[in-house]
């Protein structure tokens, strides 16, 4: 990695006001996974803190996946993916939280043991209520939550109010 590829990564990273609804203004990502070395730089400098801390790293659906699994193969720990609700035939473990309109519900597969390490990674953190969701559910399997990472905080929502620290690559 390069610190010229990790600066670009920030600039890569595009907003698009009022999507999906309006006064919403969305975080798109995709420029900055088209850019391999920009997408090696982020994923390299979101593990950075926890090499060796971990036996499992945990990707919130969708895009947290991404980085998940890079930072897997870059470090031989296994996947937990933290599936939105129905989407696992058999969840071991179910987190409900609140957004502005009603509720969502994350769910994890059968595959943790107690005392296994878990890094959770996402690609944006907002509210902050998915992320303390993940941190629940993980717990609640009898693991331990080692670290939360992000690769863009979005500070004015003061997620990390609910999640308690978080490393973050960038923040707007
Ligand atoms: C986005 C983002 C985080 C979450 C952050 O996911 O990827 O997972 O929202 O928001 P919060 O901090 O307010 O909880 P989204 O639910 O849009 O899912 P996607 O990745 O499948 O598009």
């Amino acid at each position: 990695m390069t610190n010229a590829d990790l600066g670009r990564a920030q600039a890569l990273i595009t907003s698009i006001p009022d999507y999906p609804e309006p006064g919403v203004n969305f975080r798109d990502i995709s420029p900055l996974l088209a850019d391999g070395p920009a997408f090696t730089a982020v994923t390299e400098a979101l593990v950075a803190p926890f090499v060796g801390r971990f036996d499992f790293v945990g990707g919130l659906e969708a895009r947290g996946f991404l980085f998940a699994g890079a930072i897997a193969a870059m470090t031989g720990a296994g996947i937990l993916p933290i599936r939105k609700a129905g989407k696992l035939p058999k969840p071991a473990a179910a987190v409900s939280y609140s957004l502005e309109y009603g509720t969502a519900t994350i769910e994890a597969p059968d595959v943790l043991h107690p005392g296994d390490r878990v890094l959770l990674v996402d690609d944006i953190l907002a509210t902050g209520g998915t992320l303390t969701a993940a941190q629940a559910l993980v717990t609640e399997l009898g693991a331990e939550v080692v670290g939360s990472a992000v690769v863009l905080e979005l500070t004015d929502l003061v997620g990390r109010a609910h999640t308690g620290d978080v490393h973050t690559v960038f923040t707007a």
